[in-house]
């Protein structure tokens, strides 16, 4: 597939068909991430994949991270809810880790900070690679920060203690949605000449 054309093609997908996906299919979509460019080459990401029966043990986990923010007073749990819906739903869900977590306040010190920004950017770029992949190979996939919701319960259950920046679940997509709006280049982009 030219880049382009899956560029054009990628859509956030929320709903999937119930069948696993192989996993060289997957392997395949975390080798695209693995060549993206990173700050420094640090190649900072991790990833944990969670599929088969795990899928079921995660569900229970978001389940219960979304009832503990509740319980704490969270008043809105924004899309969560729906998101943890559809990562129950896809075949596999990546889990995106940073190498380190320095965005607690007290890490003002500009050398851990500008590392985590570009950690930060640097995943971002990964996440992208396996996205346009995983169109490229016909599978669906959807990018998710609504992860932070249930952050203490999936690094518990994860064993990780580094940073969960993101997920990134996949399947066979069982909709087709039109592309999304998009502001004009017009509207974004100044020229200094
Ligand atoms: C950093 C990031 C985080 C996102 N988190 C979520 C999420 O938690 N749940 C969800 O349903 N969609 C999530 N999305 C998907 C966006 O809602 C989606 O990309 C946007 O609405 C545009 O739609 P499209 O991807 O189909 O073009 C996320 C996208 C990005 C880039």
């Amino acid at each position: 597939m030219e880049l382009m054309t899956a560029i054009e093609a990628r859509r956030s997908i929320r709903r999937f068909k119930n069948d696993p996906l192989p996993r060289e299919t997957i392997l395949s979509i975390l080798d695209a991430a693995r060549l993206a460019p990173s700050g420094k080459n640090m190649q900072p990401w991790r990833f944990i994949v969670v599929q088969n029966k795990a899928r079921k043990e995660m569900a229970d986990i978001l389940h219960t991270a979304l009832e503990n923010r509740r319980a704490g007073g969270v008043a809105s749990t924004g899309s969560a809810e729906n998101t943890f819906r559809i990562m129950a739903e896809a075949a596999a869900t990546v889990f995106v880790f940073s190498r380190r977590d320095v965005f607690h306040p007290e890490a003002r010190e500009i050398n851990d900070y500008v590392t985590s920004l570009v950690d930060a950017q640097s995943i971002g770029g990964a996440i992208e690679h396996m996205l346009l992949r995983a169109t490229e190979l016909h599978i669906g996939s959807l990018w998710i920060a609504d992860t932070f919701f249930a952050y203490p319960e999936l690094c518990a259950w994860l064993e990780e203690d580094s940073l969960l920046l993101a997920a990134v679940s996949l399947g066979y997509a069982d909709e087709a949605p039109e592309a999304r709006p998009r502001r004009t280049l017009e509207k974004m982009v100044k020229w200094q000449e």
